[in-house]
């Protein structure tokens, strides 16, 4: 994603050319990739979780930027954290996420109405407890809690976005699962309800749908190249 016409000869030189913004996402990144990397073999696409945070936090970013209402950065770090519960579900109680999962699946029903049905709770409020314990900042507490909620337009700006980018990952099949993806385009954006999350977009201030749609069909190829390079 930084490749140079130029060769970065040293940490140094990587570190000014970077910024310290982008060096806090690539280590924050990386360590999320860590927590989640010790599960493959349980019947979860690990990869599959870890395109969804990927790409929500991209999305958010995205939204961020043509929103003006939020700060790209805390988008992206937003993006990559909102399933923090998840990571915590998934290495404390495996079989019962994995029940919890298959039941989504077989219903169709949100993971989040699942983890309720397996759990009574689920990975948002476990996640909101991680958040309180290792004193995140408010806002992205908030997103950790709130960004399933189905009254989200009187949440803040921030919540209402990573809600978005939540829906539209999931809408383009960037989300966590325990099968492989029946169908798996290598471009394009062919999510069932995009045109109906995109007229949400408003609602945060996003109004060039052109540029959105046009950006989302490169990150979403963004995504699933940086996470088969990783994989593979
Ligand atoms: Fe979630
Ligand atoms: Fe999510």
């Amino acid at each position: 994603m930084y490749k140079l016409l130029h060769d970065i000869e040293s940490v140094k030189q990587a570190l000014i050319y970077l910024g310290p913004q982008k060096v806090f996402e690539i280590i924050l990144t990386s360590c999320f990739l860590e927590l989640t990397d010790n599960h493959v073999g349980y019947g979860l696409r690990v990869q599959s979780c870890w395109e969804h945070s990927f790409g929500v936090a991209l999305v958010a970013r995205n939204l961020g930027e043509l929103s003006g209402s939020v700060r790209p950065e805390l988008a992206y770090v937003s993006g990559i954290l909102h399933d923090v519960g998840q990571v915590l579900l998934m290495n404390q109680c495996r079989d019962e996420f994995r029940q919890a999962m298959q039941l989504s699946a077989d219903k169709e029903l949100d993971i989040h109405d699942a983890e309720l049905k397996v759990f009574g709770t689920s990975h948002c409020e476990i996640g909101a407890l991680l958040a309180e314990q290792w004193r995140f900042p408010e806002p992205l507490a908030q997103v950790i809690l709130h960004h399933h909620d189905k009254q989200i337009g009187q949440s803040i700006p921030l919540v209402q976005i990573v809600n978005l980018a939540d829906r539209i990952c999931t809408d383009v099949r960037l989300k966590c699962s325990a099968e492989e993806p029946s169908q798996h385009g290598g471009n394009g954006v062919y999510g069932e309800h995009l045109h109906e999350l995109e007229q949400q977009l408003a609602a945060v201030g996003v109004t060039d749908l052109a540029a959105f749609r046009i950006t989302l069909g490169r990150l979403i190829d963004e995504v699933r190249e940086a996470v088969r390079t990783i994989y593979s």
